[in-house]
């Protein structure tokens, strides 16, 4: 076991950072007063120019030629400062390019996979509907097949990086009498007839991020864009949510980062009762515990992301870390406002975004509930 990270994984983490640094922090806590992705988007597309929205995909598909962990130190530094920026970046690496890039066809892979890679057009996965939650198998959605069309009708809720996103992976049913099985996934371009943008959600966090309903009346799909196979897509829909549960999971461990190291630094600083607060057990015993939560929940992302790299199972890896990452992101930022007292409450720092940041960690991408389910699937079989 090496718990060391090589040259390349570290020269990510630093360019991360540096990008960070230079262009990310400064307005994050305006952009998410605006409640506008705009500006995210922008960061987003940056992100492309330097290479890291193909950051896990081979060079010969216009990638990075990284790895998973890398993925996750990304993750970790951009989540530390802009959570909103951190879930765009995830869906379009995880959600939208993935399920192509593993289960397109060659055909397929150059007309989508490779421009989502090379950063040149944004990806989204639209799975969740009104009454297909947790529950992702009870489609309503419908797919009918219709000579060399598809024609796709259904709502779809909670879409990350919808109405900015040029391609769309969707599910929906092709034969609902054989349940899960009868589910099938599809490449829809943005433009496609039919494809609407109905709402965009109002949230309590992540808020320069876009998440939005989505209408399909009567959308014509051309056939080859059909993913794998019909009845394929339930399947496609675990397997992607598998390696999104890496990406949250690193969100989570970054925003947790972000609000121990915040509070640490202001506990320094801030003088009461004759002496900075750090300096009273109670609150030095208090980082100790938040230093080693975030310190295990990198851990645990990190081992997942190996696991997938490595070409292990990586599905219950990735609901633990998704799980232990995000419960300490919700934790640490509670901890980190409490720390700062009154200060922490005020819009002025940025533990009380990151708080409501935290939020959705537990609830995306398979709420934790869910990944309780996948673990103890695993550890009762
Ligand atoms: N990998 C491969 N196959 C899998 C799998 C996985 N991880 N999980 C399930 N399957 C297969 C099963 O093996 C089974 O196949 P067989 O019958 O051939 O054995 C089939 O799928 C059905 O499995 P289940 O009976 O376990 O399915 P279920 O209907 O009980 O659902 C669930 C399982 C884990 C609860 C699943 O529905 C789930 O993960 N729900 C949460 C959905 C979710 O995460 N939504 C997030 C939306 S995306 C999002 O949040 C986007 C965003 O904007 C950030």
């Amino acid at each position: 076991m090496n718990f060391a990270l090589t040259q390349k994984q570290e020269d990510v983490k630093k360019l991360v950072a540096n990008f960070v640094q230079d262009e990310v922090a400064a307005g994050v806590a305006q952009r998410d007063e605006d409640e506008n992705f705009e500006p995210t988007y922008k960061l987003l597309r940056r992100l492309g120019d330097l290479g890291l929205l193909g950051l896990p995909y081979p060079k010969e598909y216009g990638g990075a030629g990284g790895d998973y962990v890398s993925y996750a130190l990304a993750g970790f530094e951009l989540n530390k400062v802009d959570a909103s920026l951190g879930v765009s970046y995830s869906v379009h690496i995880s959600l939208g390019t993935w399920p192509i890039f593993e289960y397109g066809n060659e055909e397929q892979k150059q007309k989508y996979a490779v421009p989502l890679i090379k950063g040149e057009k944004i990806g989204a996965f639209a799975l969740t509907e009104p009454n297909a939650g947790s529950d992702s198998g009870a489609s309503e959605c419908t797919a009918v097949l219709d000579g060399d069309h598809y024609i796709l009708n259904g709502t779809k809720i909670f879409c990350t990086n919808a109405s900015y996103a040029d391609t769309y992976v969707v599910f929906a049913m092709t034969d609902k009498s054989k349940g899960v099985k009868g589910i099938s996934a599809f490449i829809v371009e943005k433009d496609y007839e039919g494809f609407q943008f109905v709402k965009e959600e109002k949230k309590c966090g992540i808020r320069a991020s876009i998440q939005c309903e989505i209408l399909m009346e009567n959308v014509r799909v051309p056939k080859e864009n059909l993913l794998g196979k019909e009845g394929l897509g339930f399947k496609i829909a675990m397997t992607t949510l598998d390696g999104g549960r890496i990406g949250i999971a690193a969100q989570g461990a970054g925003i947790a980062e972000g609000a121990y190291e915040y509070s640490r630094d202001y506990t320094k600083e801030r003088i009461q009762f004759g002496k900075p607060i750090a300096k009273q057990q109670h609150i030095g015993f208090k980082l100790a515990e938040m230093a080693t939560d975030v310190e295990i929940a990198k851990l645990m992302v990190l081992r997942a992301a190996e696991d997938k790299d490595a070409h292990r199972p990586y599905t219950v890896s990735a609901a633990q870390a998704k799980l232990i990452a995000t419960d300490t992101a919700m934790k640490t930022t509670v901890d980190a406002v409490q720390l700062m007292g009154g200060h922490g409450f005020l819009r002025d720092h940025p533990v009380e975004r990151m708080m409501r940041d935290a939020k959705i960690t537990q609830i995306y991408e398979g709420t934790n509930e869910i990944q309780k389910l996948v673990i103890s699937g695993a550890v009762l079989r």
